[in-house]
């Protein structure tokens, strides 16, 4: 068997933490190899990135996910005991829990809803001198998240819960103090779902049926028990909370449309599905979740390197999705490469490879697309702004990045065509 090349440093915990989404794309380039092997939080970890090392890494048969995400991310982002470290039959069958709220029907719902609170937003952006608009589409994204998931918002409690969501998927990079600010947002988002789930199941509160809240609330396993108030208040969390990460994506398309104004003027007068394009574009090209962590199951041989059992193996997702053996022009934007697109589920991995009901791949995968390409056509056609001097830079070592500024928009006015 051949050895897996070895990074030089002993333990590159702080190496990926600074370098962020630089760090593993480094350590390949700097090592000449699509593998090599290193320490993370003191762990011997297998770092792989590819297409191919995608289609291994989604086999169920062959890796696990108990016991392989760090704590801290438990802590803040995912919740403890949710479907995200879970394996076999019991994955299998939450996930068709989670994937029956995501049917046509109910991912159209909500694209509507959120395009009714943008809309309403429009009106208040027009007598606004000038405009944030990452703080926007927070807030829009909150709004429509949980009017969508059957949860009560008062008007007076939006700031708040928009923030504890956002405070908690930006914990992610390894930063203390925002995984601190993470974890405290946690508890209390916590605590408002479990009273909310208590308050289902006592019938003070009567979501509709299709909703999350409902679903979460009255969910059975298969012995007929319905899940502890924790469990189901982390689930419920996990079926609309992630759509704060699209805020993210939002922006920075605003700042591709922006720096790259024929992109614009496509989503206003080009083909039908541009707006489609330019969404996978905007989560192929630009970074978010930078890697996926999983152990190893039953031992294998991949490409003459051994796996043994229990070995964590890191699949870089950011390197993936510009890996040039699967993109021409990786580092440029470019929406048409998706006309007509028939790549494989493992080259283009922003929210995880492989099959969405068998595997671990993002539940919500639908649902961003489609907010996202309704979002960008509505900028496009429906308003027009200015984009004043600002830092528009976003940093490629901190995760999750987005532009400096937050994307400050001016002068927003609606076009004669605003439908
Ligand atoms: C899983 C990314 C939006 C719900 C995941 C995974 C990634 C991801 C990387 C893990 C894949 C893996 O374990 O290998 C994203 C990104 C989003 C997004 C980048 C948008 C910017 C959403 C939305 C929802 C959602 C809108 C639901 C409303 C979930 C769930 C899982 C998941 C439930 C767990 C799936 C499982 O373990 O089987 N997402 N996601 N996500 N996502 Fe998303």
């Amino acid at each position: 068997n051949k050895t897996i090349p070895r990074a030089e440093q002993w333990d590159q915990t702080f190496s990926l933490i600074d370098e962020g989404f630089e760090f593993l794309p480094g350590q390949r380039e700097q090592l000449g190899s699509d593998l090599f092997e290193t320490r993370l939080l003191g762990k011997k970890a297998v770092c792989i990135a590819g297409e191919e090392a995608a289609e291994i890494f989604y086999d169920t048969e062959k890796f696990k996910r108990e016991g392989a995400m760090p704590k801290p991310l438990k802590m803040s982002l995912f919740g403890e005991g949710s479907l995200h470290g879970m394996d076999g039959e019991a994955h299998r069958n939450r996930k068709r829990t989670f994937l029956s709220m995501f049917t046509p029907d109910r991912v159209e719902e909500l694209k509507k809803m959120a395009l009714k609170h943008l809309d309403a937003k429009v009106d208040e952006w027009e007598h606004r001198d000038q405009v944030i608009l990452f703080d926007e589409m927070q807030e829009i994204l909150t709004r429509a998240g949980c009017e969508w998931a059957g949860v009560p918002l008062q008007e007076s409690e939006v700031k708040q819960r928009t923030t504890e969501m956002i405070d908690m998927i930006d914990s992610f990079g390894g930063s203390l103090s925002r995984f601190r600010k993470g974890k405290k947002a946690r508890d209390s988002h916590q605590a408002w779902l479990e009273k909310i789930i208590k308050d289902v199941r006592k019938r003070k509160l009567n979501p509709e049926p299709n909703t999350a809240a409902y679903i979460m609330a009255h969910h059975r396993e298969t012995n007929g028990k319905k899940w502890d108030t924790k469990t189901a208040a982390v689930e419920l969390s996990n079926s609309f909370r992630p759509l704060l990460a699209t805020a993210y994506f939002l922006i920075l398309g605003a700042l591709a449309m922006h720096q790259h104004p024929e992109t614009a003027e496509k989503l206003k007068n080009g083909p039908d599905s541009y707006g489609h394009w330019f969404a996978q574009e905007t989560r192929r090209y630009y970074p978010f979740v930078p890697a996926m962590i999983a152990k190893v199951d039953k031992p294998f041989l991949w490409k003459g390197y051994e796996f043994k059992k229990n070995t964590r193996v890191v699949l870089d997702l950011f390197g993936t999705n510009r890996h040039p053996d699967s993109w021409d022009d990786p580092n440029a934007f470019i929406p048409e490469r998706f006309d007509n697109w028939q790549g494989s589920p493992f080259a283009f991995v922003p929210q995880g490879g492989g099959d969405h009901h068998t595997g671990h791949r993002c539940a919500g995968e639908w649902l961003t697309v489609l907010v996202m390409s309704s979002f960008f056509e509505f900028f496009a056609k429906n308003i027009q702004y200015d984009v004043p001097e600002q830092d528009l830079s976003f940093s490629l070592k901190r995760m999750p990045t987005y532009p400096k500024s937050g994307f400050i928009i001016e002068n927003v006015r609606k076009t004669a065509n605003y439908e």
